[in-house]
């Protein structure tokens, strides 16, 4: 499904997002680059990042976005990327810290190093995406900052504490940073997705079991999709939400 919204504020606008080469991220990739924003996206997955192009290049109108490889475990990396996307294609107006693994774990055999590389790949790179777009917004005079959050912590589902840790975490640091960046008119918000049914989750998650639990637990009754982030997504960079901000944005098709 084609979004219909038509955002003005975000055309040019220079949008940075985490873990754009598939799943949701790859969405939020082709919905920005239809608003003809000016979208740098940054993944460890090339092949799929290339084929993600690919495509956007073939939609009329759309802006075709420029692709990094970067491990967010690196942050160095991250940091250099920020200042390359910055110099080379213009200052970030709206950062969205998507990329995450949902790997599965048993907590009784969580090691130090594995508790580490979750709440890396998970959290950390959100704060320091953070700091290091924080200096090209002031020069903007605002932006908009959105994290991305997950119900599964709400639902107290197990077997991935470092994930809904850091998914918990992630809403703290919205929180926590809204009054620090508000100052400089820049928003900052967590959007927390429902179970989106991505490729991904779909081959690795959703048998027939699940499917019964997710139309049993929805309100809505239709699968929520990729699409329906990112429409929340462009309306939270947009200018139309300029008062929006420390909030959390739950888009679940009413999960209960
Ligand atoms: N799909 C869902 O049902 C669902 C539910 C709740 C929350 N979310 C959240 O929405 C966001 C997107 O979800 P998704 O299902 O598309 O995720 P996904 O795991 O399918 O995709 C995440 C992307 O991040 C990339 N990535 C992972 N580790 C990386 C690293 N070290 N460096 C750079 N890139 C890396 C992956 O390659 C991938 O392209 C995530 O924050 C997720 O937690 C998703």
């Amino acid at each position: 499904m084609t979004l219909s919204n038509h955002y003005p504020s975000l055309k040019n606008k220079v949008v940075f997002i985490s873990g754009g080469a598939t799943g949701i991220g790859a969405n939020l990739v082709e919905a920005f680059c239809r608003q003809q924003a000016r979208v740098a996206f940054v993944d460890i997955q090339d092949d799929e990042a290339q084929k993600l192009i690919a495509t956007i290049e073939h939609i009329a109108g759309a802006s075709t976005p420029v692709y990094f490889h970067c491990d967010l475990v690196d942050i160095d990396r991250l940091r250099a990327v920020i200042d390359d996307v910055g110099a080379s294609i213009g200052p970030i107006g709206v950062l969205i810290n998507n990329a995450a693994s949902d790997t599965r774990h048993d907590f009784r055999s969580v090691t130090e190093d594995y508790w580490n590389e979750r709440i890396n790949i998970n959290l950390r790179h959100a704060f320091f995406a953070i700091q290091a777009v924080h200096a090209q917004m002031l020069l903007l005079g605002g932006g908009s900052i959105i994290n991305f959050g997950s119900m599964s912590w709400y639902e107290c589902q197990g077997n991935m504490t470092g994930y809904t840790t850091s998914k918990a975490g992630l809403e703290g640091m919205t929180r926590g940073l809204a009054r620090d960046l508000g100052t400089d008119r820049i928003r900052i918000n967590t959007l927390t997705p429902g179970w989106v049914m991505t490729e991904r989750q779909l081959r690795d998650w959703v048998d027939e079991n699940t499917a019964e639990e997710i139309h049993r637990s929805q309100c809505l009754k239709d699968r929520l999709m990729p699409e329906d982030i990112s429409a929340m997504a462009l309306f939270l960079a947009s200018d139309d939400s300029k008062m929006c901000s420390a909030q959390n944005f739950i888009v679940d098709g009413g999960w209960i």
